[in-house]
């Protein structure tokens, strides 16, 4: 028997040693030969012998299962060894991503506004004619309508043309005093250097009292904004138009790349226009119900100010998702 033993320490293979144990414990095993061969035996060795066989057999048994809980243990490592990762290993692929200019720009400017104590409104870009027009003294075939390519769903819906809407909503929904920015994406059907169908405004507006807030109060603010976002500029309002405003004006900054000279980018003016703002409109309180106020309204174009703050030429780049003009901005 004892080559037996030898062969299972020798043996370095699970399925290897299954062969030894079939060899040993079989039908036609080593153990059942010598059990067939005892009934030769004289019956006075019969017992000794019956003795040591059995003896054989649980040593045998024992030694195969711990040979066997060994390999299976060797082999475990070894397959752990092949498959193990070093974590330390230096990697290329990662990237990690960034705030897109345009939502970073955008962030900034709610920052300002925010520290200013304006209140962030949100509401719907499907917009119904009354909320995107209608309230804001641009009655139906208004000519000023024109200024804002609209895209229609039908003659009632719409996709918003300016975050206005949401100052009417929250108008309708709250009583004065008002002191609110409304951020968010505004859609007209425009498409070139400088417009795109999509892009984002920030609009402001501050109700009171009546006689309490006057053009002086607009005109600090906004300065003191403008100086903010792009640093020691000149800025001047220039008389302008619009339906929901009176009176009304646009703010232009002095040009950040000539610094006033003229150049390409302000088309020799100067000047860059940044800002549309005004004394809030009567009728426009008329449409909500508001009696006895005064308030100002004003509204940008996020891109504008993300394209004059990093100098990029070509709006639509933006929107392209190009992760070379993107991976500039980190
Ligand atoms: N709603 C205007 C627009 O989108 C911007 C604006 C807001 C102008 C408030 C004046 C006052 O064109």
């Amino acid at each position: 028997m004892k080559e037996w033993y030898e062969k299972i320490d020798a043996v370095e293979r699970v399925s290897d040693l299954e062969a030894i144990r079939i060899g040993i414990f079989g039908k036609k095993g080593v153990l059942a030969a010598e059990f067939a061969k005892m009934k030769e035996a004289p019956n006075e060795q019969k017992a000794a012998i019956a003795k040591a066989l059995n003896s054989h057999k649980s040593d045998l048994s024992v030694r195969i299962r711990e040979k066997k809980e060994l390999l299976q243990l060797h082999e475990l490592e070894a397959a752990m060894q092949a498959e193990a990762l070093d974590v330390t290993l230096y990697s290329t692929t990662s990237q990690s991503g960034s705030l897109h200019p345009v939502m970073e720009t955008m962030d900034r400017i709610v920052e300002y506004f925010s520290a200013m104590n304006f209140a962030v409104h949100t509401g719907p870009m499907i917009e119904d004619d009354f909320h995107n027009f209608e309230a804001l003294n641009l009655p139906k075939y208004h000519p000023a309508r024109d200024m804002q390519d609209t895209f229609y769903f039908h003659d009632e819906m719409l996709l918003r043309t300016h975050t206005s809407p949401v100052q009417i909503r929250t108008m309708l929904n709250s009583k004065p005093p008002i002191r609110m920015i409304a951020p968010g994406a505004v859609f007209r059907r425009d498409y070139d250097l400088t417009h795109t169908p999509m892009f984002h405004q920030v609009e402001g507006l501050l109700v009171d009292e009546a006689g309490r807030v006057s053009f002086a109060n607009l005109k600090f603010i906004l300065e003191d904004f403008l100086h903010h976002m792009f640093g020691d500029v000149a800025v001047r309002f220039r008389p302008s138009f619009f339906p929901f405003t009176e009176p009304s004006a646009e703010v232009d900054i002095s040009c950040i790349f000539c610094e006033g000279s003229g150049c390409r980018v302000c088309s020799k003016t100067g000047w860059l226009e940044v800002l549309g703002c005004g004394i809030v409109d009567a009728n426009v309180f008329d449409a909500v119900g508001y009696k006895d106020v005064s308030g100002y309204a004003f509204g940008l174009g996020v891109e504008r100010f993300a394209m004059l703050i990093h100098r990029i030429g070509d709006l639509r780049s933006l929107f392209e998702g190009d992760i070379r003009l993107l991976e500039q901005f980190r």
